[in-house]
């Protein structure tokens, strides 16, 4: 043991000595003097110092014009009591607002913090598009680039991933995340962290990412925004925070927490979830921000009686830093002068918020974020605007294709292009769009006249609003329907129909738009429907009629050439859904996952009697879980189990074959679902366990190989205990949850 203690010092020592330190041993030198460094600081911080570091506000007023507000923010720059600002971007604006801080006492550098959602003067994608690509690689390089364009505009920190699982497709904010399955959703919230942080933090294309909204914000009842949640703790634990402990895996710099009371206590004000588990089971050393006046907001919610009682609820819960509550500013100080507030919660948190000014460099030079040379070159670079093109092509969904309508021919002589949003930019962009310039988004109308040659005639007509109940433009629309060989419909939401605040109560296609499609298909020309929005929608009319639907979710930038690739066959699509579509509202939730055999399942199809189910329409979702169509397609053979029982400490190796069985190459996502068949808490239906992208010319074969460990079969069980449970499983394989192709079982051994 001492021989080993003193070899391995030698051998720092002769590392040292030849002046080649190795990345683990920097970062642990680079860790112990930043953690001295802010020691020193804290030892020389007054109260008021300190809780000006975990003060936060919006500077959307910082750079406009003169105005009280203007001067009493730039004041308390000055004074060192705001450490945080969002909202100010450009490196224009923030090296002019960095400068203020730079001029107080401490010269404690602000931490610049933004909404990159999907991109940043590039839009990528909406979050819930990009998960429909099941692309892991592709996501990542989208954040990389978002932050990278960020962070060359003085930006230090965006507030995203959000990670809320999502099944409620009322709650607007579904657009944002990653759909309704904790497995996708933990890999895509991983992606999204090492995407925005780069290599390291510090470097000038990466920024903090922030995983929001902890927790349980996505399980809002009846998908109303800001409601409460009320959760089994099995749900909380097995679906809703795995994408946070992913996140914090993957290192989430910093955390928010969120509007919503889960099981009574309001996230900001709860202990359970930012003590117990974030900073204690999980040993979380970043900070949490509180979501906008998410402290306050405990008064109207009745937990706390003023502000000040918000306060201390919410930093003694282990809220770091205050969001536009002005509740810290006002309250902390008196609070820990009064003693009910002890100073080490205080310095803990100040420790926490320095820590990744730290880290990122600030302190060696604030202003490193903002070279304006650098950001006219990344802004522009065009390598983004590709890469936001293909993300969008991979996010797209064929939700039907019938008798091969699609691709479209460059035979054709003339295409009608028909609906509200044909020639929409800002609608592509959609929600949380912060920095874009509108002007420079391809709308599917330029896209296809760039793709269509010079045989084939397009022809406009718009038709009708995404809102409201003008028929007004119909005839037109029927009349150049009638003139062209097919009709490209695009129909949707406006980019502020989902999103925060956007809640729906009725889910349906708004407006009249599906009565312009019947008014269309009455002409008997082949229909493709594109559609456009930020969350499932309910268009029944369209599913049962149109030849062929393509969901092109808000897609960016880039959207109309990537709508336009997917069209005309240039890319072959190979989205799959990220969440379930309903038929009814009324079936809401209807997420894959919450699916239970019950004690009475339908077994004879068309025999409902006293069954779980509906008198009045279906129990399966419009469009499933995972579903998504190719211009090609595949074939699933050869499944092999290594093993039919196995003990807790093996594993099953899993191989089938997968066959392009087409005539065009493409992408297939081959989906793993288990279930548990009898367990000491029952187990939904189908869950997703595993999955893997594979791409195939035509005619070729692949083998595909899964490994099923312990930790797939595992559950949290009444005790809350994490562990699986001896009995058989169930194996399914297929293109979607509701397209299983392979079946087998095995069984775990007591
Ligand atoms: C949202 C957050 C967002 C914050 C700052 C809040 O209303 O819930 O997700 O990061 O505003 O814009």
């Amino acid at each position: 043991m001492r021989f080993s203690v003193y070899k391995s010092t030698l051998v720092i020592a002769l590392l040292g000595f030849v002046s080649f330190p190795s990345h683990a041993q920097k970062h642990v030198a680079d860790t112990a003097s930043i953690e001295q460094r802010i020691s020193g600081l804290l030892a020389q911080m007054t109260l008021e110092e300190k809780v000006g570091q975990l003060t936060q506000y919006t500077g959307s007023q910082l750079t406009g014009p003169a105005s009280i507000r203007k001067t009493t923010l730039l004041n308390s720059i000055r004074e060192g009591t705001a450490g945080s600002v969002l909202n100010v971007k450009g490196v224009k604006d923030t090296r002019e607002v960095q400068t203020v801080a730079m001029a107080s006492r401490l010269k404690i550098p602000l931490l610049f913090g933004l909404d990159v959602i999907h991109g940043y003067k590039t839009v990528f994608p909406i979050p819930l598009a990009e998960a429909a690509s099941w692309d892991l690689d592709a996501i990542r390089q989208a954040a990389h680039l978002a932050a990278r364009e960020a962070a060359a505009s003085g930006v230090h920190w965006t507030f995203a991933p959000m990670v809320d699982v999502a099944r409620d497709p009322r709650w607007g904010r579904v657009m944002e995340g990653a759909g309704e399955d904790p497995y996708l959703g933990s890999q895509i919230a991983r992606a999204r962290v090492l995407g925005f942080q780069g290599e390291k933090l510090g470097g000038t294309d990466a920024v903090l990412a922030c995983a929001k909204h902890f927790a349980a914000y996505g399980a809002a009842i009846a998908g109303r925004d800001y409601n409460a949640v009320d959760l089994s703790p099995q749900q909380l634990w097995e679906v809703y925070l795995p994408p946070f402990k992913a996140a914090l895996d993957a290192g989430a710099a910093t955390f928010m927490n969120s509007f919503n009371a889960l099981n009574g206590v309001p996230a900001t004000g709860n202990r359970y979830l930012q003590r117990d588990i974030l900073k204690g089971k999980w040993n979380y050393q970043g900070f949490v921000v509180s979501d906008w006046g998410s402290i306050a907001e405990q008064v109207p919610w009745g937990y706390a009686k003023d502000k000040a009682d918000a306060a201390q609820k919410a930093i003694t819960a282990g809220s770091d830093m205050d969001m536009e509550s002005d509740a810290y500013h006002n309250h902390l100080g008196e609070l820990v002068k009064a003693g009910k507030v002890d100073i080490a919660l205080v310095d803990d948190a100040v420790r926490r918020v320095l820590r990744k000014k730290f880290e990122l460099g600030l302190f060696d030079d604030p202003y490193k974020f903002s070279n304006e040379k650098r950001e006219k070159q990344v802004l522009n670079d065009p390598q983004s605007r590709v890469a936001a093109r293909q993300m969008a092509e991979k996010s797209m969904v064929l939700l039907k294709n019938e008798k091969a309508v699609l691709p479209l021919s460059r035979q054709l002589h003339s295409v009608a292009v028909i609906g509200p949003l044909v020639r929409a930019k800002r609608d592509l962009d959609g929600s949380w769009s912060v920095a874009s310039d509108t002007t420079l988004t391809v709308s599917l109308l330029e896209g296809l006249t760039r793709k269509v040659g010079s045989k084939t005639q397009l022809r406009y007509a718009k038709g009708c609003d995404v809102t409201g109940d003008s028929r007004a433009g119909f005839a037109q629309a029927v009349e150049t329907a009638k003139n062209a060989e097919v009709v490209v419909l695009a129909v949707g939401e406006t980019w502020n129909m989902s999103g925060e605040a956007k809640s729906r109560s009725d889910i349906h296609l708004p407006g009249v738009q599906e009565e312009l499609f019947q008014a269309l298909k009455a002409t008997g020309k082949p229909i493709v429907v594109v559609v456009l929005g930020g969350r499932p929608l309910i268009f029944n009319a369209i599913s049962d009629q149109a030849d062929a639907i393509l969901y092109g979710w808000w897609p960016g930038s880039e959207g109309g050439n990537a709508l336009a690739n997917v069209l005309y066959g240039d890319y072959n699509p190979a989205g799959k859904l990220p969440m379930s579509f309903p038929r009814a509202v009324g079936q809401i939730p209807i997420a894959y996952n919450q699916q239970y055999n019950t004690g009475r399942p339908i077994t004879k199809p068309g025999d409902a009697t006293y069954k779980s189910a509906y008198i009045d329409g279906a129990n399966t979702p419009r469009f499933a879980f995972g579903h998504g169509l190719s211009y090609t397609t595949f074939k699933y053979s050869d499944l092999k189990l290594s093993r039919s029982q196995l003990t807790a400490a093996e594993n099953v190796q899993v191989q089938l074959r997968l066959t392009n069985t087409g005539k065009v190459a493409g992408e297939e996502v081959v989906q793993l679902y288990l279930r548990d068949m009898v367990a000491s808490v029952v187990r939904p239906l189908q869950e997703l366990k595993d999955f893997k992208k594979v791409h195939l010319q035509a005619g070729e074969s692949k083998a595909v190989a899964f490994t099923i460990d312990r930790d797939k079969l595992a559950f949290y069980n009444q005790q809350l205990e994490w562990g699986a449970e001896p009995g058989e499983f169930k194996l399914m394989i297929g293109s979607a949850s509701n397209d299983i192709r392979l079946e087998s079982k095995f069984e775990l051994l007591p």
